[in-house]
């Protein structure tokens, strides 16, 4: 860890003044009364937070951990807590707005929310026949409709499995398949750049084989341009939805009934379909909206990300509409017409909470450092960033540039398995210090771990981030694998003899006791704040004929965070002379099986990789040179040392 003293920075008084958090000392309390009591203090908020149509007799039950049960016996719906509960208090205020990348724009109230929500889940019950249970694929661009869809489900109990616009059709094949989904709702595509995108006939691909699960699609014109229909199974949702009824009751859930599954990377394997539920998810969803972005009843919320991702679920769409929020979807780039674009809609919107990943921040600097210069951001409070470990510099000028050193930057730590923020400065209370996700929000049991003796490490110390006590919006389990659950999440640390939940990042305390991330710990790497397992990259770059072996690490990548970096070991040396061709082709194979979001940066042909005896690729090695560090790891135990030197010339020179 650095040993240079980070500055501290302390809360804007005149905004901790107003804020539900306003001093180290409230969170304190907070964090002892949980100690304390723990399921006192989640008894507390549940009850004060949640519309329940019946009262829970349980608050938690961790008999059968990791396996863990939330306010059982309550009922609920998480949709009548996103609108049906506002109606009384906010029926004509904006609950979305909406600005497409041309600049078109749209103002949905909670009222007409809560009618075009009732469409299209009575569209989906009598039409599609949709029941409490079953899986919905969403497919969509960032325009209200996915909002729309997402919380349809809610209100008929479907689970809804949202697949990120830029997964190919095969990945998205594997999701459908994975989930059994009965429906599809897509939409025949969207604007970028000011160009029509296309949606519908990835989703054609991915049904072509193997998913006769599937028996409707449901798809809304976006962006009109032409579609392929097939006859008894597409369906327009512009054509459909004025036919349905705007009153949809909004079906009774436990507790622990499934919310929706998104799928995710993990060090191993296909991605997971994290589970997640609803009382608990939603609970926190709304908690860390309220904490952390601080957002009062007047003010205008933008979090940046895509629904397709966790960060929207729970901060574009879940968390902002169960406080009664505004909350802002942006169908474009942040880059486009140019890299003013996201500081002149704060200007015109008037927004007061802005939430962003490090990439985006990175990019908007290197590409319009002056941008922010030229608006109004004066109604900013607070600053959010998500998704990875931000670097000081991009900190510094989100602080100053954009934040007028008088806002807070919250630095959120969490994962699409926690469902909400873990570790997060509170923006009225704690002091910040730049690239450091601070401290466990109250009710968190977040600590850094050492791995071998589950104890608490010592400031300096680096550990593993573990979470000792379950927490409502924790992974219920990952879709159809209770194993891989329990392996994947409580197989690796250990404290008092009990698994505890391993995040698989690394992290440590400073002398203050502030909490840094540093990054995976595992085969996990991070691509512009998008998470990626290496085996999942390798397992598609091996479909290609001429490969014979590989290996993927991340690279530190200066916009993206890290990029991805691939070792190839070709079935055929004398194909060397075609590298070209051959590299080209290799990231089709990758755009073709997963998307072009984990499309290599860096392509090197090796002679071999470095395995040990037993067959095991060492990574490490691999990381190292791809960085162009030093070897310094112990080359003995290797099969073949000498390929070290040879993987270094190819890496050098550009191939062998
Ligand atoms: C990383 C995104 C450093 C981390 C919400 C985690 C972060 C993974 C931060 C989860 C942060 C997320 N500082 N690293 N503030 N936030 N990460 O599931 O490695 O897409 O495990 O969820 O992103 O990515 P996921």
């Amino acid at each position: 860890m650095s040993e240079v003293k980070k500055p501290v920075f302390q809360p804007n008084k005149a905004f901790a003044k107003e804020a539900r958090i306003k001093n180290m000392c409230e969170y304190q309390e907070l964090q002892d009364w949980a100690h304390e009591d723990y399921e006192g203090f989640w008894d507390h908020f549940a009850k004060e937070k949640i519309d329940w149509f019946e009262p829970y007799t349980n608050v938690l039950d961790e008999s059968n951990m990791p396996f863990v049960k939330w306010f059982e016996g309550g009922k609920l719906n998480v949709a009548h807590q996103c609108i049906d509960r506002h109606l009384d208090s906010r029926k004509n205020k904006a609950a979305i707005i909406f600005e497409g990348d041309r600049g078109d724009k749209q103002i949905i109230t909670y009222l007409e929310l809560y009618y075009n929500v009732n469409k299209m889940a009575n569209l989906l019950k009598n039409e599609f026949g949709v029941e409490k249970g079953d899986r919905v694929v969403i497919y969509m661009p960032m325009i209200p409709e996915a909002a729309y869809a997402m919380l349809a489900c809610a209100r008929l109990g479907a689970i809804h499995s949202i697949v990120f616009g830029g997964f190919s059709a095969e990945a998205l094949r594997d999701r459908i398949i994975d989930a059994e989904a009965k429906t599809v709702i897509t939409a025949d595509g969207a604007f970028r750049k000011d160009k029509p995108y296309m949606l519908k006939p990835v989703v054609d691909k991915a049904l072509e084989e193997g998913c006769e699960c599937v028996g409707k699609v449901l798809v809304v014109e976006r962006n009109g341009e032409d579609v392929e229909w097939v006859a008894g199974r597409d369906y327009s949702y512009n054509e459909m939805i004025d036919q349905q009824s705007p009153v949809c009751d909004a079906e009774p859930m436990d507790s622990e009934d499934p919310l929706f599954l998104l799928y995710t990377s993990g060090s191993t394997g296909k991605p997971k379909g994290v589970q997640h539920n609803s009382a608990g998810y939603i609970l926190w969803a709304q908690m860390t909206m309220e904490w952390v972005f601080d957002v009062k009843e007047n003010d205008t919320y933008w979090c940046t990300a895509d629904v397709g991702w966790i960060t929207g679920h729970t901060y574009i769409v879940y968390g902002p509409l169960a406080m009664g929020a505004t909350t802002i979807m942006f169908e474009g780039v942040p880059t486009y017409p140019d890299a003013g674009r996201p500081w002149k809609m704060v200007e015109e919107y008037k927004i007061n909470q802005f939430y962003t990943a490090p990439t985006a921040i990175r990019v908007l600097h290197k590409t319009g450092a002056e941008e922010p210069k030229k608006y109004d951001l004066s109604s900013l409070k607070v600053l959010g960033t998500v998704g990875e470990p931000i670097d000081p510099p991009a900190w510094k000028w989100y602080y100053e540039d954009i934040g007028n050193s008088k806002c807070a930057i919250v630095d959120t730590y969490w994962q699409t398995e926690t469902g909400g923020h873990m570790v997060s400065p509170l923006p009225g209370a704690t002091p910040i210090k730049p690239a450091c996700a601070t401290f466990p929000l109250p009710g968190i049991m977040g600590e850094i771990l050492d791995p071998e003796t589950g104890e608490k490490v010592g400031a300096g110390e680096s550990g593993y981030m573990c979470v000792t006590r379950p927490w409502p919006s924790m992974i219920r389990g990952v879709w159809g694998d209770p194993e891989r659950f329990v392996k994947s999440y409580f197989g690796d640390v250990t404290k008092d003899g009990k698994p505890v939940y391993f995040t698989g990042d690394g992290a440590n305390y400073d002398e203050d006791g502030y909490i840094t991330i540093t990054g995976r710990t595992d085969d996990v790497i991070n691509v512009s704040g998008h998470r990626m397992g290496t085996a999942e990259v390798e397992a598609a770059i091996k479909k290609s004929s001429d490969v014979a072996e590989v290996a993927v690490v991340g690279k530190p990548h200066e916009l993206k965070g890290e990029g991805i970096f691939a070792y190839v070991v070709l079935k055929n040396e004398e194909n060397l002379g075609e590298l070209v061709d051959t590299m080209k082709a290799i990231n089709n194979v990758i755009k073709q099986e997963i998307g072009n979001i984990a499309l290599c940066d860096d392509i090197v042909f090796v002679p071999g990789l470095p395995k040990t005896r037993s067959g095991k690729i060492m990574r490490r090695i691999l990381r190292s040179i791809a960085k162009g560090e030093a070897i310094t790891q112990d080359t003995s135990t290797l099969e073949d040392p000498a390929v070290v030197g040879q993987i270094e010339s190819c890496v050098k020179n550009g191939s062998c």
